[in-house]
């Protein structure tokens, strides 16, 4: 059973979405460090976390303290994609879901460390997007959202993580039902 909805955000997408799912679903959302204060040990939660160099912020410490039955990653590709990548580099078992989903990117919001790594990823990753020549329209739109930055939160995003948590829900009723 999940009892509630915890997240890590910096510039505020990945918080934007665990209160659109939170909304939708009837859940509590929490911050990672107020629900280390406020829910038990070994609760079932739903995760999200933004996505840094595919890890995702405040999984470990997260999966520490909860029961983590769901995981969305919030990055800056597009929703669906990296989601092998996100589970290896995390090293998610295969009982925990995992989805991905697009977030935003707001240069101005950026401090320290993440702004310079940031900077530094720009003039890599996003100058071999600029010079590929065969770019699919998810990279067009990752490229614009590097480049002029913006959000791409929707409900339409959660579209997936949605459907899973509810199909859950009618599984747990009909066991309730046949006992
Ligand atoms: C230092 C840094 C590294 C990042 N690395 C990735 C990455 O590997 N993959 C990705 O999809 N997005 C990456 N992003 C983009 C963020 O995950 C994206 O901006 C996200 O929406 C941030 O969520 P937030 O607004 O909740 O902080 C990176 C951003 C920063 C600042």
């Amino acid at each position: 059973m999940m009892k509630a909805i915890v997240y890590t955000t910096n510039t505020g997408n990945t918080e934007r979405y665990a209160k659109m799912l939170g909304q939708r679903i009837g859940l509590p959302v929490y911050a990672l460090e107020d629900a280390k204060k406020f829910l038990e040990k070994g609760t079932g939660i739903i995760y999200l976390g933004w996505i840094m160099a595919s890890g995702i912020k405040g999984y470990k410490d997260a999966e520490k303290h909860f029961c983590i039955r769901m995981v969305c990653a919030v990055g800056m590709g597009a929703t669906g994609t990296q989601l092998q990548e996100v589970r290896n580099k995390n090293q998610i078992p295969l009982s925990t879901e995992v989805f991905t989903l697009q977030g935003g990117f707001d240069m101005e919001k950026l401090r320290g460390v993440n702004k310079l790594m940031m900077s530094m990823m720009m003039k890599t990753a996003g100058k071999a997007l600029v010079e590929k020549a065969d770019r699919t329209p998810e990279e067009d739109d990752m490229l614009d959202l590097m480049m002029h930055g913006g959000s791409r939160v929707s409900m339409e995003n959660l579209s997936e993580p949605i459907k899973w948590y509810e199909q859950l829900q009618t599984c747990i009723t009909k066991e309730r039902r046949e006992k």
